[in-house]
């Protein structure tokens, strides 16, 4: 919900067109989630904290979105050492080569911003 609210406040267009195509691959790994909890009996909890996007300045959303991926990729960590069901830790392994794309994409971006 951050990458797509900053997709749409975002004015330059390789930044914005960026956040935009990985808020999609967050929304699938939402649905991929959601898919193995449902198929294990469980019903996906929607609840969200406070939602900080960063600020209204293009580096301080990139710099907020690198935050977002590193937490990310630090959860996948634990929960693939720690979950024993094959299927789930596929999936998360998967995902968490994304993060790690995510992540360089937004660090490319800020650094272009740094080389300006
Ligand atoms: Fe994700
Ligand atoms: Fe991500």
């Amino acid at each position: 919900m951050v990458y797509i609210r900053n997709s749409f406040v975002i004015r330059d267009c390789d930044p914005s067109r960026v956040t935009e195509a990985i808020a999609v691959d967050e929304m699938r790994h939402m649905w991929w989630l959601a898919d193995l909890i449902v198929k294990r009996g469980g019903k996906p909890v929607m609840d969200h904290e406070k939602l900080d996007f960063g600020g209204d300045d293009l580096k301080g959303m990139l710099e907020k979105q690198i935050v977002l991926e590193t937490e990310a990729i630090e959860m996948y960590k634990r929960m693939i050492a720690t979950i024993d069901d094959p299927e789930v830790v596929g999936v998360m392994k998967h995902a968490l080569d994304e993060e790690r794309r995510h992540r360089k994409e937004f660090k490319d971006r800020i650094k272009k911003i740094n080389d300006l």
